[in-house]
C-alpha cells in the first residue's frame, strides 16, 4: 500500500510528540520520586542545552534557580547525554565542595581540556608550588611588578591628563609576574598575554561534550584547539629544553627558585608516584599560567570599578591606607588594613572572576538531601548566584565593605540581621567561595588574593581615579563577558591622577 505524503507527515508528527511526552513525562516522573534535582523540561536529543545558549552561563543559571517560579538552590539540568546540578545557596555548596568533596573531586573531561590542556587532571604538585614560604621567598618579584605598573600607568596618562584602559595595564602585571614565578622571565618575552587571550577565548565546552554522536559538527572548533595546543608546545617545548641544559650545566644553587624548576625535578623522582612525565609539567604549567593571570587581573578592575562608583569607600580606603605613612604597599602591610580586607571581599561576592568555579563530576552516586545523583552528574556551584542570594547577604546587590564591620547599622538604623564579620574567602565559609573550596579548591589563592589586594592598595595609595570628562559614575557599563571566566564587557578607561 502506497501511503499519501499528508499521511507521512501526520504519522511523523505524532511519533515525534509520543517520544518527546515519554522522554519528559519519564523525566518528571524522578523529579517527583525527589530522585533528581528539579529543572525546566528538556528537549529530546538536546536537553536543556538551548536554555543555556549565550553569554554568561551564570547569569543564565542564575536567573533560571533563583528568578521568579525559578527551580530553586539545587537545580536538574539535561545537557545532552549528561546529568547536571547547579548549587545556588551555601548549603549546597557545602554539600557538593565539601561533605561530598571526595566524589566530586574530579574535573570532567571536555575536549578542550583534553585537547588544549593535555588532558591533565591532578592537583598534587600545584599544592607544592604555592607553599606560604615559597611565595615569601619570591614576594620581591610582585613588589618589582607593582611599582613597574605605578610608573607605566603614570606615563601612560602622560601624568594624569587621559585615560588608561585599567584592565589592560594590570593583566600585563599580572602576567609578567606570573612569567616571572614560573619560568624567571617577562611575560614580553614571548607574548604571555596573546598566548593567555587565546586560550580564554577557546576554552569552552563544544557539542561533542554533550552529544558524543554529533561530534562530527565540531571538527572546525576541535582544528582550532588542536592548532592551539601545537603552539602552545612549540612555546612550552624550548624553555623546559633549555632549563634542562641549564640543570646539566650549572649546580642546583646557582638555579632559578622557580616553579618549572619545582616540577623539572620531579622528572627524576626516584619514587614511581611522585615522578612528573613532560607532558604533566607541561599541563601544570598551562593551568598556572592560564589560571593566574586574568584571574587577578579582572578582579582589580572590578574593585577600581566599584570604588570610583563608590567614592565614599574610595576615600575611606585610601585613609586607612595613608596611615602606613609608606610609598610602596607590601604583604606584611596590608595585615594591618581590615578595610581593604572588606573592599577585596566585597568585590569576590559581587564579581567572581570564575563565577561557577571550574565544574567536577562525580565518580560515583551520591546522595545530597531527597536527591539521588548518578555517578557521571556534572556539578556546577554558581559562586555569582551565593553572593547575590538574599538567604545569605542583606542588601545583595549593592557594593557594601562595611557589612563584614563588626556592629554595623542597617540602613534604618537597626542592627543588621546577618553578622558576616568572620567570613572570608578561603573556603570555609560557602556563601562565599570566589576560589572555591575543598581539595579541588584554587590552588593559587595565596598569590591571587596577594596580587588583588597589594595591587588594589598600591593603586589607590598612588592615584585619586577620575572618569574621563562627560562620564558619570552611573554610566559605567557593569556588564560581564565570557562563559568559564568572566570579565568586564566594557573595558574601565579611568584617569590616574598622582595624589
Ligand atoms: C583572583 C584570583 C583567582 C581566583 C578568583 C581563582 C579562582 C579559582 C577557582 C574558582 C578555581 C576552581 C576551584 C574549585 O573547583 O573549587 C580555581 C582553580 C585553580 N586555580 Fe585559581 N583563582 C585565582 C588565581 C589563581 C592564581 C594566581 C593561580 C596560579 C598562578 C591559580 C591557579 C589555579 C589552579 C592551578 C587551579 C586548578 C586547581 C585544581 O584543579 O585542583 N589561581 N581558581
Amino acid at each position: 500500500m502506497q501511503w499519501h505524503p499528508v499521511l507521512w507527515t501526520a504519522a511523523s508528527l505524532i511519533f515525534c510528540s509520543c517520544l518527546f511526552f515519554w522522554f519528559n513525562r519519564n523525566l518528571a516522573g524522578k523529579e517527583n520520586g525527589g530522585r533528581f534535582p528539579p529543572g525546566p523540561r528538556p528537549w529530546p536529543l538536546l536537553g536543556n542545552l538551548p536554555v543555556l545558549n549565550g553569554n554568561c552561563l551564570h547569569r543564565v543559571l542564575f536567573n533560571l534557580a533563583c528568578g521568579k517560579n525559578g527551580y530553586g538552590p539545587f537545580m536538574g539540568l539535561r545537557l545532552g547525554s549528561r546529568l547536571a546540578v547547579v548549587a545556588s545557596d551555601a548549603y549546597y555548596a557545602r554539600e557538593i565542595l565539601s561533605t561530598h568533596d571526595k566524589i566530586f573531586a574530579t574535573r570532567p573531561h571536555f575536549a578542550f581540556a583534553d585537547t588544549i590542556f593535555y588532558g591533565y587532571n591532578s592537583a598534587i604538585y600545584t599544592l607544592e608550588l604555592f607553599t606560604a614560604k615559597r611565595l615569601r621567598e619570591l614576594s620581591f618579584v610582585r613588589q618589582e611588578e607593582v611599582k613597574d605598573l605605578i610608573d607605566r600607568l603614570q606615563e601612560e596618562s602622560a601624568a594624569g591628563a587621559k585615560e588608561v584602559d585599567v584592565g589592560k595595564a594590570v593583566s600585563y602585571m599580572t602576567a609578567n609576574t606570573t612569567s616571572r614565578l614560573v619560568f624567571s622571565r617577562k611575560a614580553e618575552e614571548f607574548d604571555l598575554t596573546g598566548l593567555v587571550q587565546e586560550l580564554e577565548d577557546e576554552t569552552t565546552v563544544i557539542l561533542r561534550d554533550f552529544i558524543p554522536r554529533l561530534a562530527f559538527l565540531d571538527i572546525k572548533k576541535m582544528s582550532r584547539m588542536k592548532r592551539l595546543h601545537d603552539s602552545i608546545d612549540a612555546f612550552l617545548n624550548p624553555i623546559l629544553a633549555a632549563r634542562r641544559q641549564l640543570i646539566r650545566s650549572l649546580p642546583a644553587s646557582e638555579l632559578p627558585h622557580d616553579f618549572l624548576q619545582v616540577l623539572l625535578s620531579k622528572e627524576s623522582c626516584e619514587n614511581e608516584d611522585e615522578r612528573l612525565t613532560s607532558q604533566e609539567i607541561k599541563g601544570m604549567l598551562l593551568d598556572i599560567l592560564s589560571a593566574g593571570v586574568q584571574t587577578s587581573a579582572v578582579a582589580s578592575e572590578w574593585a577600581i570599578t566599584e570604588l570610583i562608583r563608590n567614592p565614599l569607600c574610595l576615600r575611606k580606603l585610601q585613609e586607612e591606607i595613608d596611615l602606613m605613612k609608606k610609598d610602596m604597599i607590601t604583604d606584611d602591610d596590608t595585615s594591618h588594613m581590615p578595610y581593604l580586607h572588606n573592599v577585596v571581599k566585597e568585590v569576590f561576592r559581587l564579581h567572581a572572576p570564575a563565577p561557577l568555579l571550574v565544574p567536577r563530576v562525580s565518580t560515583e552516586e551520591c546522595r545530597i538531601g531527597d536527591y539521588l545523583l548518578p555517578k557521571g552528574t556534572l556539578a556546577f556551584v554558581n559562586a555569582f548566584a551565593i553572593g547575590r542570594n538574599e538567604v545569605h547577604w542583606e542588601r545583595p546587590d549593592e557594593f557594601w565593605p562595611e557589612r563584614y564591620t563588626q556592629h554595623q547599622l542597617d540602613s534604618d538604623g537597626g542592627h543588621m540581621k546577618q553578622n558576616k564579620t568572620t567570613v572570608d574567602v578561603h573556603g570555609q565559609h560557602y556563601e562565599l567561595v570566589p576560589f572555591g573550596s575543598g581539595r579541588r579548591m584554587c590552588a593559587g589563592i595565596r598569590l591571587g588574593l596577594s596580587m588583588v589586594t597589594v595591587t588594589l592598595a598600591n593603586l589607590v595609595r598612588s592615584f585619586d581615579w577620575e572618569l574621563p570628562k562627560g562620564i558619570s559614575p552611573d554610566a559605567i557599563d557593569m556588564a560581564e563577558k565570557g562563559a568559564i571566566s568572566t570579565s568586564k564587557a566594557t573595558p574601565l578607561l579611568a584617569i590616574p591622577k598622582r595624589r
